[in-house]
């Protein structure tokens, strides 16, 4: 039972494979995979690229040519909900896009073929995340010089939102918020693959779970935020998370 692990950004993997055992480098569909065994476990460490499309070229290549048997995302997003910080982690219960409007053929947000808007992470896999994610946060808190260095670090579970936009203002991640939840969606924050990889992994079978550390607020100041953290903190938080989930498994 291979596990894989998707990572958003390189600054995310680089640990993970650095501590790889019996690593096997292999290159499909443009893409590089990384076999081994990590913490104990048979693992494909791959990078979902940015954008729903390019993340559903990933999983798709890890079920097909890796025959993987869950998918495990971990990466960085941008705060939308009220009260989700920057250094806060969100384990994701379930997934909209929030870039999907076929109306007025189907309600805004529904994904046409799927009769729904929303689609669930798997129960399961979620659980050990959060409690992965629980172990990480107290061992990260202090730690690091974030921006909300002064708040408790929290752990959120709910909803994600995914679309092909990097959101970077106030306006627009209100406005998001605000739409999705006029319409009962409460949204904890923003990134741009995991609901491509769920809708994927449901169409296989496959079961999928994601856990998103908070970079930025989707704000005017996103963008410095999130160069920041990717840089100094992202990793450490992925390395930790992994391990984690991984001895749990
Ligand atoms: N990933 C991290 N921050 C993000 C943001 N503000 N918008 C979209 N994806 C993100």
């Amino acid at each position: 039972m291979t596990t894989a692990i998707l990572s958003a950004l390189l600054e995310e993997q680089s640990g993970l494979v650095a501590m790889l055992q019996y690593p096997q480098r292999r290159v499909h569909a443009g893409r590089v995979f990384w076999t081994g065994s990590l913490h104990g476990r048979s693992v494909v460490l791959a990078l979902s690229g940015i954008g729903k499309v390019a993340a559903a070229t990933t999983a798709t290549a890890l079920i097909e040519r890796f025959g993987v048997a869950r998918i495990v995302f971990t990466g960085v997003a941008g705060g939308v909900g009220e009260g989700v910080r920057v250094g806060d982690v969100v384990v994701a219960q379930d997934y909209v896009q929030h870039d999907m409007d076929a109306s007025p053929l189907f309600p805004r947000w529904e994904l046409p073929g799927y009769a729904r808007a929303r689609l669930a992470c798997d129960a399961a896999l979620s659980a050990l995340l959060l409690e992965a994610a629980h172990a990480c946060v107290a061992s990260a808190q202090g730690q690091f010089d974030l921006k909300t260095a002064n708040a408790t670090l929290q752990v959120h579970h709910g909803l994600m939102a995914s679309g092909d936009r990097f959101v970077s203002a106030a306006h627009e991640s209100d406005r998001l918020r605000t739409a999705l939840r006029e319409a009962g969606h409460e949204v904890l924050a923003v990134e741009m693959e995991g609901a491509a990889v769920a809708q994927v992994c449901m169409d296989y079978g496959v079961p999928f779970a994601a856990v998103r550390t908070i970079s930025d607020r989707a704000d005017d100041t996103a963008h410095g935020d999130f160069a920041l953290f990717v840089q100094t903190v992202a990793s450490r938080y992925a390395d930790h998370m992994v391990q984690s989930f991984l001895e749990k498994l």
